[in-house]
């Protein structure tokens, strides 16, 4: 029987310091009732203070300590360890290394991404990739980001918009109809200065976004990959129980909801008390549907993500 790369277990890290909209109203031209209308999002979390030692690999190490902890696993057998990441802790030593440290992956190799807000989904790509190429038997793949770091914070169409948080999964090659079905990911840097952290040398150092274009890019884009994700599978649309798309605005996911003809009931959505929290939205989101029951053995989930690059990613899983 074939060797599959299944999702075995999922972990999350959210700072304690929850925002609400009225902070931003205090001193942007902004208003609550602006933000939940266009973008879903009531609240998101930060990291205590700016200026405090909180890493993203501290984010990273939580969720992965507990990913871990759910899987039952001993962290000495896990083979890689992947984070996603536009915050790192450092250019280098990478953010992965720092996270192998903290939970004790002693033997593993470790490595960051850079996929922007579809970095779980790349990072998926490469697990699946070293699982079923033999390579590795037990992965660690981590969605982490600090994003409030990076955020102009007298830029009203940006810093609304996001939030600190970290996701992770432990994937594990087994026999049996269980784990990663297909995976597709594109890019195109003809559309990489819609959205962009620039190096702190090279301009700006806070993250620049055009709104609409990322907008109608995301939508359509999105919606694609998740079409040929379900259709790389050999899977139909009324195969999928779940939806678990990036949580950017909610306008995007219900535009995609409808294009797809997927009913809400079938669609993750957290946007409301996260806002975008990068590479950690899909693990997060995940996790919440996982450990609420809304997912089954055997149950069939797509997941889709986008970022800057543009980067695009989706992929289909058997729980
Ligand atoms: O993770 C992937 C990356 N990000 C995304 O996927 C986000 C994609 N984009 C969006 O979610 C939306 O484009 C935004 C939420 C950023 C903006 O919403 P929009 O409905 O596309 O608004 P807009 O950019 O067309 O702006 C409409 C107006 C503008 O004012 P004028 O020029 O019409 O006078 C903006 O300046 O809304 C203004 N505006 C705001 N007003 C109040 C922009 N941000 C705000 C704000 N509060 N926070």
């Amino acid at each position: 029987m074939a060797i599959r790369a299944r999702i075995v277990s999922v972990g999350t890290a959210l700072p304690e310091k929850i925002v609400g909209n009225d902070h931003f109203a205090t001193y942007l031209d902004t208003s609550d009732e602006w933000i939940v209308r266009r973008t879903g999002i009531k609240q998101r979390r930060f990291v205590d203070d700016p200026k405090s030692p909180t890493a993203t690999s501290d984010l990273g190490s939580i969720a992965a300590k507990n990913a871990i902890d759910k899987a039952g696993i001993d962290p000495a057998t896990i083979d890689a360890v992947i984070c996603a990441t536009f915050s790192p802790d450092n250019f280098f030593p990478s953010t992965a290394c720092a996270i192998s440290n903290k939970v004790g992956a002693s033997k593993s190799f470790a490595f960051d991404i850079s996929a922007a807000c579809a970095g779980f989904v790349y990072g998926l790509t490469i697990a699946n990739s070293l699982i079923l190429s033999g390579q590795c038997k037990t992965v660690l793949l981590v969605g982490a980001e600090v994003v409030s770091r990076t955020l102009d914070f007298n830029d009203r169409s940006t810093c609304i918009l996001f939030g600190d948080g970290a996701g992770a999964i432990v994937l594990r090659g087994e026999e049996g109809e269980r784990g990663i079905l297909s995976c597709e990911c594109f890019s195109d840097g003809s559309l990489g200065d819609i959205l962009k952290l620039p190096v702190p040398w090279n301009g700006s150092p806070s993250m620049f976004m055009n709104g609409t274009e990322v907008f109608k890019n995301a939508v359509r884009l999105m919606t694609d990959v998740t079409r040929k994700a379900i259709c790389s599978a050999r899977l139909e649309f009324a195969d999928i129980n779940l939806l678990v798309p990036h949580q950017a605005n909610i306008r995007i996911i219900q535009a995609m909801g409808e294009y797809l003809g997927l009913s809400e009931d079938r669609v993750v959505v957290n946007v409301e008390r996260f806002g975008n929290t990068s590479a950690a939205s899909i693990p997060i989101a995940l996790a919440e549907a996982w450990d609420s029951g809304r997912i089954s053995e055997g149950d069939l989930v797509v997941f889709a993500g986008l970022g800057g690059g543009l980067t695009v990613g989706g992929a289909v899983a058997r729980f």
